[in-house]
């Protein structure tokens, strides 16, 4: 029997995905994005699909020390490196590489001067998103700073991130390229600046290594788009069951609330996926599920455990039959579309009781 509610993982569009970033950036190092529990695809699984990537990159210590722990030997780049000396130190113990991004990880790494260890290091230029990094002059000072210890691998690597890569009418992220590229032309380091808005959308920025996440996922950066219509397959997919058919007669309403009033008789199935397995509490009547393969609205409020779907136009559908939430034929923009969201939410969403398997259940 299928669980009620699961995830299967096809791993093979995850490898095809990767290949789709090479093509898109052949002359790059890729560090693939799998923080977030690998954007809630599970990390181990995800890293173990994508060996062919340079690297990895983790928001935190301890989703590094967990990649390293399972076994991966390749570079593993923490985004938002350490706040503490104990941050610091199993960072060192794990052969983590970490982004420096204020001065109090400097300050930390000056009490370090007779660790014979070394720690490669991306110092990171904030050139507009103004969350994490250094501006200006502060930047060339840390990167001095940086330079003459002897904690710190050399040459120093460097890092800024994009604000409104999805935006390809904004001018901000070229803005962001011409800073980024005069601050640092002077220094040996590589460099690395896109996402997966950037890689797909900002063909002509130079740097070393991208970092793409969103896009090994199968899916498109760029609102009003899918992943398909950049080549890319999706790598979740969220399947359920019908639980219950039954009919309502025309003017009654349906789940909490009854904000859905039934304007006809109508054929209603329950499937057994809600909130509390992450799919999203706001999405609206109307959004498309797929029943037996076959596209029907949503209806009514999504519950923790349940959704209702109109299944008038599916006469034989049954208990047991199988439903697609989003994947492959249906893809997760679309219902991020109908919750008012972004793919990256419906994904990091999904919920430990949600069974990820790798093969799909026949
Ligand atoms: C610093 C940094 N680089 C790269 C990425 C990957 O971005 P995306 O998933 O849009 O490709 C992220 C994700 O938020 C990030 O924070």
């Amino acid at each position: 029997m299928t669980p009620a509610a699961y995830v299967h993982l096809d791993l093979q569009a995850a490898r095809h995905n990767l290949q789709q970033v090479k093509r898109y950036a052949p002359d790059n190092k890729i560090m693939a994005v799998i923080k977030a529990n690998a954007y809630g695809h599970g990390i181990s699984r995800i890293a173990e699909a994508l060996t062919d990537a340079d690297g990895f990159a983790v928001a935190r210590v301890d989703e590094g020390v967990r990649l390293r722990q399972a076994g991966f030997q390749q570079p593993i780049t923490v985004l938002q490196g350490f706040v503490c000396h104990d941050e610091l130190e199993l960072i060192l113990q794990n052969q983590l590489d970490s982004v420096i991004h204020n001065p109090q990880q400097i300050a930390i790494l000056q009490q370090h001067t007779n660790d014979k260890r070394q720690l490669r290091v991306w110092l990171k230029m904030d050139t507009g998103m103004n969350r994490l990094g250094f501006k200006g002059a502060d930047f060339n000072a840390a990167y001095q700073q940086l330079s003459h210890s002897a904690l710190i691998q050399q040459p120093i690597n460097l890092i800024s991130h994009f604000a409104n890569a999805d935006d390809l009418l904004d001018d901000k992220t070229r803005q962001q390229v011409e800073l980024f590229n005069q601050a640092t032309a002077d220094y040996p380091g590589q460099r690395s600046i896109a996402n997966s808005a950037g890689i797909i959308g900002w063909p002509n920025v130079n740097s070393d290594w991208v970092r793409p996440g969103l896009m090994l996922y199968g899916c498109s950066p760029f609102a009003g788009k899918t992943g398909a219509d950049f080549g890319l397959k999706p790598v979740m997919n969220l399947h359920s069951r019908l639980i219950a058919v039954k009919n309502v007669a025309a003017g009654e309403t349906v789940g909490y609330s009854g904000t859905w009033q039934a304007a006809s008789d109508t054929r209603l199935g329950v499937v057994s996926i809600g909130y509390g397995d992450g799919y999203h509490r706001h999405t609206r009547s109307g959004a498309p599920v797929l029943v037996n393969g076959q596209r029907v609205p949503l209806i009514g409020r999504v519950s923790m455990d349940m959704i209702t779907v109109d299944l008038t136009s599916q006469a034989n559908a049954k208990i047991g039959d199988p439903v697609t939430l989003w994947g492959g034929g249906l893809a997760i923009e679309e219902v991020a579309h109908f919750a008012d969201t972004i793919p990256y939410t419906l994904l990091c969403g999904i919920t430990q009781r949600v069974q990820i398997v790798e093969h799909p259940y026949t």
